[in-house]
């Protein structure tokens, strides 16, 4: 499964490298890149503004059709607001949110998205 992924500081970056599958890290220089291949997103948590290129992204081509599901990471200090955008987007985009974890993650967090990804099909 493709993985694609935005990181502001580089704590999805680091996630995402542990899954060790193909990966696509969206920026302000390629968020309106076109993928013909079903993918999740993994997404940091932040204000709108700055998670705004996922929308963009996702609004690309017939990028919609090819999500199967959100994960995001953040950070629980932020109580309510936990992992926010993830659950926004799923939410608004109508797919499964696979799982959330704390900045780069644990190893059980690796296991627990793959086994999430694998229930896919
Ligand atoms: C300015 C700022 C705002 C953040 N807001 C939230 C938040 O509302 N909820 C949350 O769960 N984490 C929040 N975080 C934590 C980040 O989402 C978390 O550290 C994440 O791992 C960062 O991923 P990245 O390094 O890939 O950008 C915030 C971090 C910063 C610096």
């Amino acid at each position: 499964m493709l993985v694609v992924f935005m990181s502001l500081t580089g704590q999805t970056r680091k996630f995402v490298k542990k899954l060790g599958w193909p990966s696509l890290e969206i920026t302000l220089d390629n968020a309106f890149i076109e993928v013909d291949e079903p993918f999740i997103f993994v997404a940091p948590t932040y204000d709108k503004e700055a998670t705004d290129l996922i929308a963009d992204f996702l609004e690309t081509g017939q990028n919609t059709d090819y999500l199967k599901g959100f994960a995001g990471s953040g950070n629980l200090n932020f109580n309510h607001l936990y992992c926010f955008t993830a659950k926004d987007y799923a939410r608004d985009y109508k797919v499964p949110l696979l799982h959330l974890f704390e900045f780069q993650g644990m190893d059980p967090d690796v296991e627990r998205l793959k086994k999430e990804v694998e229930k896919l099909g």
